[in-house]
């Protein structure tokens, strides 16, 4: 088996049945904020798009390039579709003049083949409101000598549907760094945001570590961010400057954290490295000396920034630009999707002010109305600072979700009191009557929290009340606090109580 890596989450991988294109990413996404690092439009992409399958993990717009795939890949390429419960993916591939797909089910193995020859295949779906745009999945592939899981940025909670359809992993392909605007657009005091910043930082490559653990391939490969930031206002994320409390740091810092424990099969690869995998042996080539990137990293991404700058000016242009009010197209987009998700706006439970260049808009969930500022309202407990042409143009284009847009894109203020709320951003990804439904109707779902499992002294429930994470591996307790280590939640041991966000409480006891 052949794999290239083609940037960020994206790779093409060979095999005698024919090629697999996976996530593959050029052009800027989230307002121009994110672009691939390193840079990888050298890359014949129309040699790339040439491929017989085409694997797209999900709708976010590092994964999923519309403009890449319209004008690059062959349209008759069979698509290698996960099972979401939302038929998004599928339609946006549609639309782009895709025809052909195998519909894969969740977690089962598939055979599919091309040029005479066969290959197996699995695509684990993630279904949960807080998985992606509602569906984030990894790709399993196997010829018979090698298998490679990409898991890109998916958070499987269960490994054994891996292990028990393929045996051992050749090669991991996985996340490590962070893609998310925590800490940094909060209004909180600096200090705070950087310890904030370094718990994140380190959680996520903790996390990186246990998935690695779990799988037990016999390759890694740190992949799926961090994105470079070109734009002069966003020049601060990018981890070039030894901040410690930076959650995007990258491939270099992640494979010395492995070698710290003890684990010396990470493989750097960088866009247009060939990894040729023959079961447990691998040969790396890399299209140049990758000691160019990383030796003076500043360096290297002030001359992307520069070659770059008519790509991100002329992504600018695009913005919608208009005056007027906001308050009544907002209420015309919100109001519906309020009446129809009752769970979910008592789980906010908070009026939401909407800080829109001279103008604010409350959304306020326990009246689900849209409304104007009421005089003494005082601050709300939740807030966002957005300038007004983000909030036009994803009116304008008819977006389905805010998180795949503007707060990806980290160009907002945000404020709240208390802790996070899961609510608040899966109401913003759900703005379509299909997948507000999906997800009011996935919180209303008793969760199973029979089992239970055994951790420093207690016994807590085995599934994190999260989203099932197997606590038994995810879960860390330090004193009398648990962290399940898939996306960092806290509880208190002692009473159960969530730490992170509200209700979620787990079943615990200290055993004598
Ligand atoms: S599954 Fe999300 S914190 Fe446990």
């Amino acid at each position: 088996m052949q794999i290239t890596s083609v940037g960020h989450a994206g790779f093409h991988i060979r095999t005698a049945a024919g090629s697999i294109l996976c996530d593959p990413w050029v052009n800027p996404a989230y307002f121009a904020s994110w672009f691939p690092f390193p840079d990888n439009t050298q890359l014949d992409w129309d040699e790339l798009g040439n491929c017989d399958f085409l694997y797209v993990s999900h709708l976010h717009r590092d994964h999923f390039d519309a403009k890449n795939l319209a004008e690059h890949v062959n349209k008759d390429a069979t698509v290698l579709l996960p099972d979401y419960p939302v038929p998004d993916l599928k339609r946006e591939l549609e639309k782009l003049g895709f025809h052909k797909f195998f519909e894969t089910e969740d977690s089962v193995k598939h055979t599919i083949s091309a040029n005479g020859a066969e290959i197996d295949i699995m695509i684990i779906a993630l279904r949960a409101p807080a998985d992606g745009p509602i569906g984030d999945s990894g790709l399993v592939v196997s010829d018979g000598e090698t298998t490679c899981f990409n898991m890109n940025d998916a958070r499987p909670v269960d490994m054994d549907v891996l292990h028990d359809a393929f045996g051992h992993v050749d090669i991991h392909l996985l996340q490590y760094s962070g893609a998310i605007w925590y800490p940094m657009v909060y209004d909180i005091p600096s200090r705070t945001k950087s310890n904030f910043g370094k718990q994140k930082r380190q959680r996520g490559m903790d996390r990186c570590r246990s998935y690695i653990e779990q799988v037990g391939a016999t390759w890694v490969v740190p992949s799926a961010g961090p994105p470079v930031f070109l734009d002069d206002e966003l020049r601060y994320l990018n981890d070039d400057h030894g901040d410690e409390g930076n959650i995007f740091p990258d491939q270099m810092v992640f494979l010395e954290q492995m070698r710290i424990h003890g684990n010396e099969g990470g493989i750097l690869m960088i866009p247009g490295s060939v990894a040729d995998v023959r079961g447990a042996e691998l040969e790396l080539t890399h299209p140049f000396e990758p000691g160019l990137i990383y030796d003076n990293k500043a360096e290297y991404i002030e001359l992307m920034a520069q070659r770059l700058a008519p790509v991100l000016a002329a992504e600018k242009q695009t913005w919608a630009t208009g005056e007027g009010p906001l308050l009544e197209p907002l209420k015309a987009l919100f109001e519906p999707i309020m009446a129809q998700s009752d769970l979910i706006c008592d789980g906010i439970g908070y009026p939401v002010g909407l800080v829109i260049g001279d103008e604010t808009v409350v959304l306020d969930f326990p009246k689900r109305v849209v409304r104007g500022p009421i005089d003494g309202e005082g601050k709300y407990r939740y807030g966002f600072r957005i300038a007004p042409e983000l909030v036009r143009t994803v009116l304008r284009d008819n977006e389905p979700d805010w998180v795949n847009t503007i707060f990806l894109s980290t160009r907002f203020q945000a404020w709240r009191i208390g802790g996070y709320n899961e609510f608040l951003y899966t109401f913003f990804k759900c703005l379509t009557d299909e997948r507000i439904a999906y997800a009011d109707g996935w919180f209303a779902e008793a969760h199973d929290d029979s089992a239970s499992t055994e951790l420093a002294g207690w016994e807590v429930q085995r599934r994190c009340p999260h989203l099932k994470a197997d606590l038994s591996k995810f879960g860390v307790v330090e004193g009398n606090t648990l962290t399940c280590n898939l996306h960092g939640w806290q509880w208190d041991l002692e009473s159960g109580r969530c730490k992170t966000s509200k209700g979620h409480e787990l079943r615990s006891r200290k055993l004598s």
